[in-house]
């Protein structure tokens, strides 16, 4: 990992939209000077990236719910960061902050970018890096997706896709937590074993096996009453069709169609959603940003002890992300896929 002077900051730079997969291809990595920080500037030395399938998203110049990465500007990333210099009053020299601090070194943020950041709370137990996964924007995004959309109840059963992912392995053990029936649909024989074995789902689908869905109406004998959909195409296809009545589909992501931009494949009927009164609703995690600060600490204290497990798969090198993002298309993470830049 190449150690960086606080002189010049490397930064990726859009330079074309992919078409399918990544490549370092659509990105120019130039080396800027660092500028002198002015009035209620702050300097942000940029720790760890984290790597989102929204990220390919926000590549892309598909309508979207924020404005999409212009070319020649730098990728937009969430990361986690240290405060090295500050001419803000909120923020003091050694804070840990997360927001969207990018695909660079470092971040200077002005006054409007520095309101978007939120100093991290130090809880004893809790690595600073799970504050980009569980306890951070992943983590967010399971909470509100399965209680505020999912209204989820004990002894419901919650069916997650990806839910090996940095998602969906928090929803499962939320659901857990709550005491639902929980089941986790993954690719592979090891992810299916983590979930069984150390996050204690009471059901793990290898979607990649033929019989995969026959094995998903054996582990819903009940049905489903809430489907946390991360994946779309054929898994939510099956999924929706055992939707019970008056269930919920908390549709939080269809990641198997961004690479085309294409959700075509993804079939399901709506005279079934009719008969079965489901509610289909999608959610954007920004959209409960006002509940961050209490929603963070919850998931904080449930991680320090030790009610939810967290995973990350790290891979070193800001140099590395543009093909290190792919691994969110090929399975190649378990739990939350980070970058990591600079020592904490
Ligand atoms: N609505 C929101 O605010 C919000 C916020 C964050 C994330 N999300 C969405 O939540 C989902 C999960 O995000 P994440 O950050 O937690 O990523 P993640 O689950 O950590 O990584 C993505 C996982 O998706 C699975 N996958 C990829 N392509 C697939 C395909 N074609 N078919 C089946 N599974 C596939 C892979 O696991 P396997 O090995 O199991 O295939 C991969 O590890 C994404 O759809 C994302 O867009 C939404």
């Amino acid at each position: 990992m190449t150690i960086k002077t606080q002189t010049s900051n490397r930064q990726f730079r859009l330079k074309t939209r992919p078409v399918e997969r990544v490549s370092s291809d659509n990105f120019e990595f130039v080396d800027e000077p660092l500028p002198k920080l002015g009035k209620d500037e702050v300097l942000i030395r940029n720790i760890f990236l984290s790597l989102d399938p929204t990220n390919r998203i926000w590549m892309s110049d598909m309508e979207q719910y924020m404005p999409p990465v212009q070319i020649g500007e730098v990728m937009r990333g969430l990361g986690i960061g240290r405060v090295e210099e500050s001419n803000n009053e909120r923020f003091t020299k050694g804070d840990f902050v997360s927001g969207l601090l990018g695909w660079q070194d470092y971040f200077v943020a002005n006054e409007e970018a520095a309101a978007g950041l939120m100093v991290l709370p130090q809880i004893p137990g809790v690595p600073v890096e799970v504050f980009s996964g569980a306890a951070g924007m992943t983590g967010l995004t399971a909470f509100y997706g399965l209680f505020e959309v999912g209204k989820a109840k004990e002894k419901e059963t919650l069916v997650v896709s990806a839910a090996a992912g940095a998602v969906g392995s928090i929803v499962g053990q939320l659901g857990k937590l709550i005491g639902m029936r929980v089941v986790g649909i993954a690719g592979g024989e090891e992810k299916c074993k983590w979930l069984l074995d150390d996050l204690g789902f009471d059901a793990a689908v290898d979607y990649k096996r033929p019989d995969w869905k026959e094995r998903l109406i054996e582990a819903t004998p009940n049905g489903v009453d809430v489907n946390f959909e991360n994946v779309g195409g054929k898994i939510m296809e099956a999924v929706f069709n055992r939707m019970n009545l008056y269930s919920r589909m908390v549709l939080c992501g269809m990641i198997s169609g961004y690479n085309e931009q294409d959700d075509s494949k993804s079939r399901i009927s709506l005279t079934r959603a009719l008969m079965q009164r489901i509610t289909i609703q999608g959610f954007i995690v920004l959209d409960y940003h006002k509940k961050n600060v209490e929603a963070t600490k919850q998931l904080a204290t449930w991680i320090a002890e030790g009610k939810i497990k967290h995973r990350e798969t790290i891979v070193e090198g800001l140099e590395n992300a543009p093909m290190t993002l792919n691994k969110l298309f090929d399975g190649g993470n378990v739990g939350k896929l980070l970058i990591k830049i600079s020592e904490p």
